[in-house]
């Protein structure tokens, strides 16, 4: 199935039909970045793009990188343990590239049991048997999408939450294959596609220089000083604004990672009020904070290459626990900076002030 814009809709050289268009002073979030360059981009759901012409529209104006929220995880690519299901995914790679939009792979492998395939978990392997599951997971994948996934998400939340417990999180391929189905997906995704930027993907709790955040650091310098083809860190920074990220720790810890050598993405932010005491129209402002903290420690360092948020418009956002803070104490909301009508919210006016290099 191909997606085709509403007659109108289209932005190619039509009139700009997207509810931004009415914003007199608005531009873009992508041309406002090129001068550093930063990509700016969004996650993408699939029934979005089939439901929703506007969320097309507006994913074309305002973005140049998309990840794919869920269809490239294995939940949704393998309904077997040989049978791949491309169906959605295609549809989301063939409309990026259709449209100009790079795009961020997530994920190749995700070590936690509650997000792999309920085959997967029941099934006994040999240790071969395991080894050759994700080899060739992580080759079908890569290989069918090579030259046109730029980037991928390679292992998404390695490291335990728990700093009493080991480093590496207890889950199917660490207990399968040990720690070294870390290093092994890395160098199986290179080899698949040499030109792909591979990341390992992960979220701090609480303070950005935390005892997590070292671990992160910690592990991800063991690849480089083993020559794992790693090329970059995501910092999904799923945000609430009970506890914000303190500003000069997130830019510590960015700095530390990219004197590694690596690049650092920002993939995942959304910033989550609660319900929280006080009126809206307030909390939406001390939103807009907390993503002009993240957006200007992001374009501060040139080797923070992207700033993707988690999802753009409130119509089609997450409800998502956030782990980042432990137990969350209600559901976030309004995560996003566009409202439901696609309208900028002040968190969307924020990221582009400081895209621009602008003070609040
Ligand atoms: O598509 C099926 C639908 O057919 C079915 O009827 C329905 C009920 O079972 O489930 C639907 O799939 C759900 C999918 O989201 C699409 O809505 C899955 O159950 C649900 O587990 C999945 O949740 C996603 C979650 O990752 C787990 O994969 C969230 O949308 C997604 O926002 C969230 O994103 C994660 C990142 O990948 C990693 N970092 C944290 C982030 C937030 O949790």
């Amino acid at each position: 199935m191909t997606l085709v814009l509403v007659a109108g809709m289209s932005l190619m050289g039509a009139v700009d039909a997207t509810p931004v268009a009415a914003e007199a002073s608005w531009m873009p979030l992508r041309d406002l970045a090129k001068p550093r360059p930063i990509q700016v981009g969004t996650a993408i759901k699939h029934q979005a793009l089939e439901k929703d012409p506007a969320y097309a529209a507006m994913l074309i104006r305002e973005y140049d990188l998309v990840t794919p929220e869920n269809a490239l995880k294995w939940a949704v690519l393998r309904p077997g343990r040989v049978a791949f299901d491309f169906g959605r995914a295609d549809v989301l790679v063939n409309f990026a590239i259709t449209n100009n939009l790079q795009i961020r792979g997530h994920t190749l492998c995700w070590n936690l049991d509650q997000h792999l395939p309920p085959w997967l978990l029941e099934g006994r392997y040999t240790p071969k048997e395991s080894r050759r599951l994700l080899r060739r997971h992580v080759q079908a994948v890569v290989g069918r999408y090579k030259g046109r996934v730029a980037c991928w998400d390679v292992v998404n939340e390695a490291v335990s939450n728990d700093p009493r417990k080991p480093l590496l999180a207890d889950g199917f391929w660490k207990r399968s294959l040990g720690p070294d189905y870390i290093d092994l997906a890395f160098q199986w995704a290179h080899a698949a596609d040499p030109q792909a930027l591979l990341f390992y993907n992960d979220y701090d709790v609480g303070d950005p220089m935390g005892t997590k955040s070292d671990r992160i650091y910690e592990l991800v310098r063991g690849l480089v000083q083993r020559q794992v083809p790693i090329h970059g860190v995501g910092l999904q920074m799923h945000c609430r604004l009970s506890q914000p990220p303190d500003e000069d720790s997130l830019r510590a810890n960015i700095a530390r990672l990219t004197r590694l050598g690596l690049q650092v993405h920002i993939t995942e932010l959304d910033v989550g009020l609660e319900g929280g005491s006080g009126p809206l129209t307030e909390q939406l402002e001390q939103q807009a904070g907390v993503y002009a903290t993240v957006t200007r420690a992001a374009m501060d360092n040139p080797q923070c290459t992207a700033l993707v948020t988690w999802g753009f418009t409130d119509k089609w956002g997450n409800t998502h626990r956030n782990k980042r803070l432990g137990k969350p104490t209600g559901t976030p909301t309004h995560l996003l900076p566009f409202d439901r009508e696609y309208r900028p919210k002040p968190a969307a006016w924020a990221i582009a002030k400081a895209l621009k290099g602008e003070a609040r």
